[in-house]
């Protein structure tokens, strides 16, 4: 076999044994999706969620993130939104709608009584084939995540979001500064390597 065969084999032995690895390790810990790694992870790095956080989770269905915040804030609230429905999990509050309906932001608030300490954003579009303008249909759900964020969130708060590294990359990360003081950028080892998305953590409103 050609070298070049071979080394495409390989890869792609390896990109199924890190996708079956966390399947596998979902499944036993009872997590809906991979995505709960990605969650952890983040958390792990940033440490960001605490036992009496106010969060919202936007494009939370199937519920692996909400089940990972659910486990740590056992004192605080928790909202999570999609516009697919999701099977209920204990302390989430889902509601099944669309983040772009303006009295969603309104809903939240209410809720909550007051601002919220923590935005998480895994939103993604359904995909179409066209990887180009599937990562340019879930950059403009992070670039929505972001407006709302600023209008739901306390001046000392968190947002977390997907984002994938296309050809309007810059321009997400250019408002994500404009809009934050603090902007990291994380890939976690549970994201797959051929994949391009990667995840955003940023804290404090530049409005402070
Ligand atoms: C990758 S999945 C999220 C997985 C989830 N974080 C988990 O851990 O199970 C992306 C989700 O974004 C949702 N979504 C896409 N567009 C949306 C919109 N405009 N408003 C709210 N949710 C949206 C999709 O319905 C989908 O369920």
């Amino acid at each position: 076999m050609k070298k070049s065969k071979r080394t495409k084999k390989s890869n792609s032995w390896k990109i199924k044994q890190h996708r079956d690895q966390f399947f596998k390790k979902s499944k036993i810990l009872g997590y809906r999706s991979r995505a709960s790694f990605k969650l952890i992870e983040l958390n792990e790095k940033f440490k960001f969620i605490k036992n009496n956080s106010k969060l919202l989770d936007l494009g939370s269905s199937p519920g692996g993130w909400s089940q990972v915040a659910s486990k740590i804030i056992t004192k605080g609230k928790i909202i999570a939104l999609d516009i697919k429905s999701m099977k209920p999990i204990k302390n989430v509050n889902f509601i099944k709608r669309d983040i772009f309906e303006e009295e969603t932001k309104r809903i939240i608030l209410n809720f909550f009584q007051g601002k919220l300490d923590i935005v998480i954003s895994d939103m993604a579009a359904d995909t179409t084939g066209n990887k180009s303008l599937d990562s340019i249909r879930t950059n403009q759900l992070c670039s929505e995540a972001i407006e709302f964020s600023t209008k739901i969130l306390k001046p000392t708060g968190v947002f977390v979001t997907k984002l994938f590294m296309g050809d309007d990359f810059v321009e997400i990360k250019d408002l994500a500064k404009k809009t934050f003081k603090v902007v990291n950028f994380f890939k976690p080892d549970s994201s797959r390597v051929e994949s391009k998305e990667t995840y955003l953590h940023c804290k404090i409103l530049k409005t402070l």
